[in-house]
């Protein structure tokens, strides 16, 4: 039996729950313990995770091994263009601030099971995202792609050409907020199916704010990087970024104008339907 079956097996006797108080605290530490055990365990099995709160039922969720994310990366049906374009990355730097294959195919999906048309990303870098997206839209439908950093930009243009999209694609290089806002002085509010965004951590709620202004209703708009490398749950790191990506997530928990889902694939993504 697999060790963190064993422990799980233990763990969910009935005893366990019985104690008196002193007998009760040791139990709990003995918990922790052996849920720090079943969190870390390194059999060659793909770990599992344990949610804290007994009230989950003890339900088992997988914790994803650099083993089984090889074997979730081997799933994935990437295009041979976005192939290219990610290995090319790979030697310039900012590489790991790309999504990763598997959150690019949802995103790509995302945009078919919509029957999206126009589209908007915030944060293109050398494009492997929005190419993407661009791949799977109609050849009339529009990718609004919003990037500050013109030498990645310029390698993004390259790909869009190489992939036959660039007629998809509408570049504005520049602040990303000041072009939301200048669609919106544009009358192009309420216009849009889907937006992705993945730029600056700290503007996260304004960038929000503006894309829920131009989504038609039933819109979507995906947010990246939501669990920040887990950051969002330490309360030992309190940095800007971090902090105010856990009002973002706090801010969204409570938003009535969208029905979200929190996803935990690559960094944790964020999908909020617009109401
Ligand atoms: C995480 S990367 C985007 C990765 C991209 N989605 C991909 O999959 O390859 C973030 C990008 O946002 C850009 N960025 C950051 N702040 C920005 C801003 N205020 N306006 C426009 N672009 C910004 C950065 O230059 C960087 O290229």
């Amino acid at each position: 039996m697999p060790v963190e079956k064993a422990l799980n097996t233990l763990l969910s006797r009935r005893k366990f729950h019985s104690l008196s108080s002193r007998a009760d605290s040791r139990a709990c530490k003995l918990r922790c313990r052996f849920n720090h055990l079943i969190r870390n365990c390194s059999s060659a099995n793909p770990a599992v995770v344990v949610a804290g709160d007994e009230k989950y039922g003890n339900k088992q969720v997988i914790s994803i091994t650099p083993r089984l994310y090889d074997y979730i990366l081997a799933n994935v049906r990437e295009p041979q263009i976005l192939r290219r374009l990610r290995e090319e990355t790979a030697n310039m730097r900012g590489s790991q601030m790309q999504v990763s294959p598997d959150q690019a195919q949802l995103l790509a999906m995302l945009v078919q099971i919509l029957g999206a048309e126009r589209c908007i990303e915030v944060g293109v870098y050398t494009g492997y995202s929005s190419l993407a997206v661009a791949l799977v839209l109609p050849d009339l439908g529009c990718l609004v792609a919003c990037e500050r950093d013109a030498k990645s930009l310029e390698v993004a243009k390259k790909y869009y050409e190489l992939a036959g999209v660039s007629h998809k694609v509408i570049l504005k290089h520049g602040l990303a907020a000041d072009a939301l806002k200048s669609m919106i002085l544009n009358g192009e509010a309420g216009s849009y199916d889907f937006a992705f965004v993945d730029a600056e951590k700290k503007m996260c709620q304004e960038y929000y704010e503006l894309l829920l202004q131009l989504v038609r209703v039933g819109g979507v708009i995906v947010i990246d990087n939501v669990l920040w490398h887990g950051k969002v749950v330490d309360p030992m790191v309190n940095d800007a970024k971090t902090i105010s990506i856990r009002n973002f997530n706090k801010n969204l928990m409570e938003d009535k104008r969208v029905s979200i889902s929190m996803v935990p694939i690559g960094d944790g993504m964020t999908i909020c339907r617009k109401q």
